[in-house]
């Protein structure tokens, strides 16, 4: 059985997985080839081919397509409760109940389009919509590995209609209890503020999440927003999660909030700065975000969580790891699985997964992202020869050694190794690394390469046997998708990768899943007493993470960085360190 998902259905982050007889192969985004973050209203064109290719097969071998994206008839709640939400936009309101499918039939066409350009025969494919919130639970259910009853969590923006999703997944099938629908979604409210905190939307939640620990959540009372009563969630639609004529416009441009908005907090953030009053808001966002989510699960889920303990959880609002360390550190949860590419990527993987499940083969538990493209030591030598600058390398023997070395002596290193990662964090695919003992080494890396925000953190990778020491729990965390409260002494220790509120995104990583990144954090271990790195994505800001040896180059450089090691090749900008 092979399955291809595609999606891209909601203008962002176009992606493709491909699944063999219940194997996930292959799986990339399409912003990592086309060199455009998000890659906007674009479809996975060369994330599928590349997918295909990897794989060996043509067009003619896939039984089937999935897309994350289906038609939404007017039997359910799902349009009727759109129109009458949006009654003040009576055009839109309307067109939910005459037209309320044209956006999944202009991503259809769209769809078809790509599949004939990669070479598919339209009279011979399938291609099977799943709902988009299935896919996202599928993505989380049928990933998570669990054998046990496992209860469901989604969390976005919106999909077709539906923003949050409760459900349960038992004996591989997965069964729908409640979802939400638009315009009351916790996750576009996240996203209304993240605009108004002066980030785009899809892309600076991270920073919202990250400038929450330094204001005061009790300053400003933000429960106006948003309220979860008689299980039901409501947005005050006055505020935010708004459209047409109540946006707040800026040079023509609308935004997802409303004058009353900023009446009532001032005027929209600018600049890089985390200041007051900002800051406060950010912190009553992440609160009124964990509280909020929390009652609904509790809601919704507690008596399934109450007996097995096992939660899946995707959707963008999965990759708020606050809210998932609250999650995690409730007595009733066992295991909590977060898909990794728990944003719509993500979805590509879950319309797949279902698929396949839903044609009687099961899929595997996903235990790493190493799902794109590698290169060769040949491909990276030859991309040095093709490239204007004229790189400076040469082999080197023992890499997790020598590049040890270069690290623990305060350097910081862009790391490019094996199959790139499939979801928004770096894992040591793609990865710049510095060690986490030397200070100042993350400032080192903000002023040769990444000009973070000063109150953004870096994260720490770490071999699985310090996770426990390190994080104060034996909670697996191979993705980075949760925070731990950094145990004490480690602080101290590793004080680069400690964020102001005393917590790491970590990841834990095990051996078999990346054994040279694995190797190296053991030699850092020797050198410095910790098997803990640096760890943030390859690439500059606004870009994409990094794919191919030329992309690697190109950034190298446009950067200060001095070291870049892929594979067995280290590119130095400087001939002493070549003797
Ligand atoms: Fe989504």
């Amino acid at each position: 059985m092979t399955v291809l998902g595609l999606s891209g259905a909601l203008t962002h982050d176009p992606s493709a997985a491909l699944y063999i007889d219940g194997r996930l192969v292959a799986a990339a985004e399409e912003e990592r080839f086309v060199r455009d973050k998000h890659a906007k209203n674009r479809m996975p064109y060369e994330a599928a081919k590349f997918c295909l290719q990897f794989a060996g097969i043509k067009p003619a071998d896939v039984d089937a397509v999935a897309i994350p994206f289906a038609p939404i008839g007017l039997g359910g709640k799902a349009r009727w409760h759109y129109a009458k939400r949006y009654w003040y936009a009576p055009d839109r309101s309307l067109d939910a109940i005459l037209t309320g499918n044209r956006r999944f039939h202009r991503y259809r066409k769209r769809i078809e389009w790509c599949l004939v350009q990669l070479g598919f025969d339209l009279a011979k494919i399938e291609i099977v919509p799943v709902e988009h919130h299935l896919a996202h639970a599928a993505s989380a259910y049928h990933c998570s590995g669990f054998q046990e009853k496992t209860a469901i969590l989604g969390i976005d923006g919106k999909g077709e209609y539906a923003t949050t999703f409760f459900g349960y997944g038992e004996n591989g099938v997965i069964h729908k209890i409640k979802e939400f629908y638009d315009p009351d979604s916790l996750g576009g409210l996240y996203g209304a503020l993240t605009e108004f905190l002066g980030f785009e939307m899809l892309d600076g939640e991270y920073k919202v999440m990250g400038m929450a620990p330094y204001g005061d959540p009790h300053k400003y009372d933000f429960s106006r927003l948003a309220k979860f009563e008689n299980g039901e969630l409501v947005i005050n639609t006055d505020y935010a999660n708004v459209i047409g004529l109540r946006r707040y416009k800026e040079q023509g441009k609308g935004f997802y909030f409303s004058p009353k908005l900023v009446q009532w907090l001032g005027p929209k953030r600018v600049g890089d700065i985390a200041d007051d009053p900002y800051i406060h808001y950010a912190a009553s966002m992440q609160k009124l975000f964990e509280d909020v989510s929390l009652q609904m699960l509790d809601y919704y889920l507690g008596d399934i969580l109450r007996e097995t303990g096992r939660l899946a959880f995707a959707g963008g609002g999965a990759l708020n790891v606050k809210l998932n360390q609250k999650i995690i550190a409730r007595p009733e949860v066992k295991e909590l699985f977060v898909q990794p590419a728990a944003s719509d990527a993500g979805t590509a993987v879950g319309a797949a997964a279902y698929v396949s499940v839903a044609r009687g083969v099961p899929v595997e538990k996903m235990e790493h992202v190493y799902l794109g493209p590698s290169y060769s030591n040949e491909d990276v030598i030859a991309a040095c020869a093709r490239h204007p600058a004229r790189p400076q390398w040469r082999r080197i023997d023992d890499v997790p050694v020598e590049v040890a070395k270069i690290l623990a002596a305060g350097n910081p290193v862009a790391w490019f190794h094996g199959r790139m990662e499939f979801g928004p964090r770096a894992l040591g695919g793609r990865s710049i690394l510095g060690c986490p003992s030397v200070p100042g080494v993350a400032d080192r890396i903000n002023a040769q390469i990444k000009f973070r925000e000063r109150w953004r953190p870096f994260c720490p990778s770490m071999l699985d046997t310090v996770g426990p020491q390190m994080l104060g729990s034996d909670h697996p965390a191979p993705f980075m998708t949760f925070t731990f409260e950094v145990a004490p002494g480690w602080k101290e220790r590793v004080p680069e990768v400690v964020h102001e509120d005393g917590t790491s995104r970590a990841q834990a990583l095990q051996r078999e899943h990346n054994p040279r990144y694995y190797d190296l954090m053991a030699e850092l271990e020797k050198l410095t007493g910790n098997g803990v790195v640096l760890n943030t994505s390859l690439n500059r800001r606004g870009e994409p993470m990094i794919c191919s040896p030329t992309d690697a180059l190109n950034m190298f450089y446009g950067s200060d960085l001095e070291y870049l090691v892929m594979e067995d090749v280290l590119v130095t900008k400087y001939l002493r360190e070549l003797v």
